[in-house]
């Protein structure tokens, strides 16, 4: 099999979007969506991917770093201008060179496969991967001579009153031969609507040189959507949701209202899971079998383990083990591991914290910089001090400690091993193992209080 190397145009400001973000950077279903197209490349196997940058370069290159290779394009001076500025690094190759614009994330790994093979099979200089669209708008059209081959791609801006009723577009996805590629791109002119140097006319340059030009066509448009605006980006979004959702669902998960969940591209989810409306699932999350998250909840970056229930909760970057509760309304803060059978209830705040297996805190907690063993109950509002208005400080809790209701826990401090917290105490010291301490003022009733208050009246 010949070398595949990739393009993927990137330097655009994207004007139409009005957006002090780059255009290609805008997330769709979370990641960027030249991100998006760059990992759908890298799964076909390619030998060198180079992505051409230009607005706002040092951001795009940040997202992608060690995903691709870049090249500058210094003016926008159009999409065949643009490839050119990859010739230092692709020039000299043998092999064919895929084109893809960053701007068009849905296109599946799949099409570009078969677009790849298509192109060998017809032993092609170039081919297009072409659509039909109901709404042609904005896009260039595929103009095909009396025997049906293609002969040019027209831009919208220069096409003719006829040529603008010919539905099949130009996705701006392209397979060409790359010695043929940086050949012709020297021919291209910019004598056109908009004074650009357009790659599409690679295409009518080989043809008329007698090179064999082809075609392949997919017959799913919302794969080939290109987001110039936001309304093509909130339909993006859309399409791409649902293509996720119904994966999951294919792997036996459970979405409820699939129009109602938003999971990331990056999520795993075992099987038997339930995922109630309102749900977001972000980056690098993974969620074991058996579990039920939602109604209402957002986890970034968490790994979850099985059969554990979220409900109405928020949590990052974080580690929640299996038969774990959380919520309704708690937060998992970044840096924590909650331990298998644990119990996270409501109004309970989390934060680089390891709790143990089968530990408790069910109500109005604040559990900060800790270390809390297994078995440990907090009681309701009870928290741990863990910030003197300069440093943050660990409070250790050991296995099966007691902490009574209301208890503030001044760190650093540690609660030994089976030791009890009188509900209400505040603990400046250590408490050891096994004792009870009890750090609050005594009761004092007044007798006859009232009727005193009112004799001095
Ligand atoms: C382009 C195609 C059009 C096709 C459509 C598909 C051209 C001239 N037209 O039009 O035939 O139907 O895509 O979506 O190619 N870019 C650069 N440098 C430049 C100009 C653009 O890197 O100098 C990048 C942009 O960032 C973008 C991509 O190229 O990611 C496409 O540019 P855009 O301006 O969106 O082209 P369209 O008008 O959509
Ligand atoms: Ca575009």
């Amino acid at each position: 099999m010949t070398n595949i190397y990739a393009v993927i145009l990137a330097a655009g400001k994207g004007t139409r979007m009005k957006s002090k973000l780059y255009k290609v950077l805008h997330p769709v279903c979370g990641k960027p969506m030249v991100e998006h197209v760059i990992d759908h490349i890298s799964s076909l196997h390619t030998a060198q991917i180079v992505t051409i940058v230009g607005h706002g370069a040092e951001k795009v290159k940040g997202y992608l770093e060690g995903k691709s290779e870049f090249a500058l394009q210094e003016e926008q001076l159009g999409t065949a201008h643009a490839v050119m500025q990859a010739e230092a690094l692709l020039g000299e190759k043998e092999g064919c060179t895929l084109v893809v614009c960053g701007d068009t994330p849905l296109i599946k790994p799949s099409t570009m496969e078969a677009l790849v093979k298509y192109h060998e099979e017809q032993q092609a200089k170039a081919t297009i991967l072409t659509a039909y669209a109901d709404q042609p708008d904005g896009y260039g059209r595929i103009i095909r001579g009396e025997d049906g081959m293609v002969e040019k791609i027209v831009e919208h801006k220069d096409a003719t009153e006829e040529e603008r009723q010919v539905k099949e577009i130009n996705t701006g996805t392209y397979c060409f031969d790359n010695r043929y590629l940086f050949d012709t791109l020297k021919k291209v002119s910019n004598d056109n609507a908009q004074g650009e140097y357009y790659l599409p006319d690679v295409i009518e340059i080989l043809k008329k040189a007698g090179e064999t030009v082809a075609a392949y066509q997919t017959d799913d448009f919302n794969e080939t959507l290109g987001v110039n605006d936001r309304v093509a980006l909130s339909q993006a979004e859309t399409i791409m949701r649902r293509r996720i959702n119904e994966q999951h669902m294919r792997n036996g998960v459970t979405i409820i209202s699939p129009e109602n969940t938003f999971i990331g591209p990056d999520v795993s989810i075992g099987s038997d899971t339930v995922i109630h409306p309102g749900t977001v699932l972000k980056g690098r999350t993974v969620i074991g079998s058996e579990c039920e998250i939602g109604p209402n909840s957002e986890i970034d970056n968490c790994q979850i383990g099985d059969e554990t229930v979220v409900r109405h909760s928020v949590a990052a970057d974080s580690e929640v083990g299996s038969r774990v509760a959380i919520g309704p309304f708690a937060h998992i803060r970044p840096a924590s591991a909650i331990g298998d059978e644990a119990k996270i209830g409501n109004f309970v705040e989390v934060k680089k914290t390891t709790f143990g297996k089968g530990s408790k805190a069910s109500h109005l907690s604040y559990i900060g910089d800790a270390e809390v063993g297994s078995g440990v109950n907090l009681g309701c509002g009870s928290i741990t001090v863990n910030y003197d208005g300069k440093n943050k400080a660990l409070t250790k809790i050991e296995d099966d400690a007691f902490i009574g209701c209301n208890s503030n826990l001044i760190a650093p401090v540690t609660i030994g091993k089976g030791a009890y917290v009188a509900a209400g105490s505040t603990i400046t010291d250590d408490v050891p193992g096994n004792a009870l301490s009890v750090a609050r003022a005594r009761q004092v009733n007044k007798e006859n209080y009232v009727e005193n208050l009112n004799s001095k009246k």
